[in-house]
């Protein structure tokens, strides 16, 4: 079966560059990629391409190509799932927030009303994709809705599961050169048929020892377990971190020291202010969710000391800030570097950034931001959204500049959040100058010069390694 047509319903950090991808190298399957945000498909039409509501290196080139040639971006949801043979479902999943589960479980509200959609406006078989991050399991709910709520004239669907392992800053690179494709599905004749016609998809540019097939079960576990691994190692490298401010040793020279050995390998061992990003946090706590459903509490409090440790990492430097800073820092200001996850993003979901601004502003610090690509209206959602206090002392307690002198002149210390490169090449002896003294750096990403700023006069306190 060859596939022609390809809905995505979700035109977020996944749907958006994954499907823009797709169209760019299969320029024979019409892609249209749906959304019930207006506000969001409007942008990804948007003719000035600075305006995507995505940013990622690369993203505009590759939207300016397909774009109107075989990639759609569109609010009609229905026709697109009425045209396609093959749906993508790649909506959100966040963690639960009420009820059963709460705080803990997948809410899986979006990807039961996209089943109930598909179901209700299909016309002949079509193969559903799971995008999204789901719980292990979750394929056999869809199949259960799409196969009972339609209008029951014996149309046949197909589920497999093709989790996203794009990192975002690197979506575009990820996904033109992925260390794997997984697709999962049903072991039935039928289902190996929708299984090869994902594959021949993927293999317009994936060779095919990277195309990986494997049941349905092991293909959606496999994305709770890759993503627990990969914020485990962030979470044990932060551990080291701390012991190694204590004893002296440098956490930059232990991770090298690691990461030679290649049973370990040199990847994510960066210590940072703590990992984040919308994906770690939610996945494992899902991932604990199930492991409590089955019984399994053992495995259960294994993954959640990665949580509890990343908590503690945030906490711990924010701390440290007050507790240099003479016990106080009330009044005074405290400059950031960063709002983003991580670099190359515009991306703040669960940020470390947003949880040392909630400390420092609860110890009435006046803190003053600058991200080169989080707006400002993004940060004050950031902080409401903790609920910490009412949206007009979050206004009053945190600002937010354009220029980053600007942000950091007349500051009390200096706050390093996000790994942007940018922040390497500044001006640092002006920016020294236009400080309190004594000038304080709190490196919570180990991305500047020690010796350099030691030697303008700074006192430089990097994550990892001792003062
Ligand atoms: P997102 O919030 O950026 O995008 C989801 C989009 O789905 C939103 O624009 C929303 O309006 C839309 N949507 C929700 N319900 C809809 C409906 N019924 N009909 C049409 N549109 C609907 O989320 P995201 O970051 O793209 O993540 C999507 C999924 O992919 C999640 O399960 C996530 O865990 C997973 N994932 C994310 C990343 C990442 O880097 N962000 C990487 C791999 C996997
Ligand atoms: C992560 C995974 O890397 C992707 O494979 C996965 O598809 C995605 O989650 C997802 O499911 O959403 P992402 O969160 O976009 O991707 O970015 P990462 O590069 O993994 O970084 C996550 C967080 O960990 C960031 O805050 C980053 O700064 C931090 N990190 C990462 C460290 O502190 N140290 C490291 O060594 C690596």
């Amino acid at each position: 079966m060859k596939i022609k047509n390809i809905c995505c319903i979700g035109a977020g950090y996944v749907g958006g560059p994954t499907m823009a991808v797709i169209a760019q190298k299969c320029p024979d399957i019409k892609v249209t990629v749906v959304d019930i945000n207006e506000a969001r498909i409007a942008a990804w039409n948007d003719k000035d391409l600075s305006k995507l509501p995505v940013y990622e290196p690369g993203l505009d080139t590759v939207v300016a190509e397909a774009r109107g040639r075989n990639l759609f971006f569109s609010t009609e949801v229905d026709k697109a799932i009425d045209e396609a043979e093959m749906i993508f479902i790649s909506v959100n999943t966040p963690t639960k927030t009420y009820g059963k589960g709460k705080g803990m479980a997948a809410d899986l509200k979006y990807i039961e009303l996209c089943a109930r959609q598909i179901a209700r406006v299909a016309k002949d078989d079509k193969i559903v994709v799971e995008k999204s991050t789901l719980p292990v399991r979750t394929a056999s709910a869809i199949k259960n809705i799409l196969d009972n709520t339609g209008n029951g004239n014996g149309i046949k669907f197909q589920i497999l599961s093709n989790p996203e392992f794009l990192a975002e800053g690197t979506a575009i690179a990820d996904l033109m050169n992925p260390d794997r494709v997984l697709i999962g599905g049903d072991t039935t004749a039928e289902g190996e048929e929708a299984i090869q016609a994902l594959v021949d998809v993927y293999a317009s540019w994936v060779p095919q020892a990277q195309i990986l097939t494997t049941n349905i079960w092991s293909s959606e576990l496999s994305k709770l377990t890759a993503n627990a691994f990969l914020a485990q190692r962030v979470s044990s490298i932060n551990a080291m971190s701390e012991l190694c401010e204590k004893t002296g040793a440098d956490v930059n020279e232990v991770a090298k020291a690691i990461g030679m050995d290649s049973r370990i390998g040199p990847k994510f061992l960066k210590a940072s202010v703590g990992f984040g990003g919308s994906c770690f946090q939610k996945d494992i706590l899902n991932l604990v969710y199930i492991a409590k459903t089955y019984g399994l509490n053992e495995v259960a409090d294994y993954w959640e000391q990665v949580i509890m440790m990343n908590d503690h990492q945030k906490r711990r430097f924010a701390d440290n800030i007050v507790s240099t800073l003479y016990n106080t820092v009330s009044g005074k200001k405290i400059a950031f570097l960063g709002w983003a996850f991580k670099k190359d993003t515009n991306d703040t979901r669960e940020s470390a950034a947003i949880y040392v601004a909630d400390d420092l502003l609860n110890e009435q610090s006046a803190v003053h931001v600058y991200d080169p690509k989080v707006v400002e209206e993004r940060m004050y959602a950031d902080l409401d959204y903790l609920n910490t206090r009412a949206s007009e002392e979050n206004r009053k307690g945190l600002k937010v500049h354009q220029d980053p002198y600007e942000a950091c002149k007349g500051a009390h210390a200096i706050a390093v959040l996000t790994e942007w490169d940018a922040f390497k090449t500044y001006d640092w002896q002006k920016i020294y100058n236009n400080m309190q003294k004594p000038a304080f750096v709190f490196d919570g990403r180990g991305i500047l010069d020690k010796q350099k700023l030691k030697e303008i006069g700074f006192v430089y306190y990097k994550i990892g390694e001792g003062a």
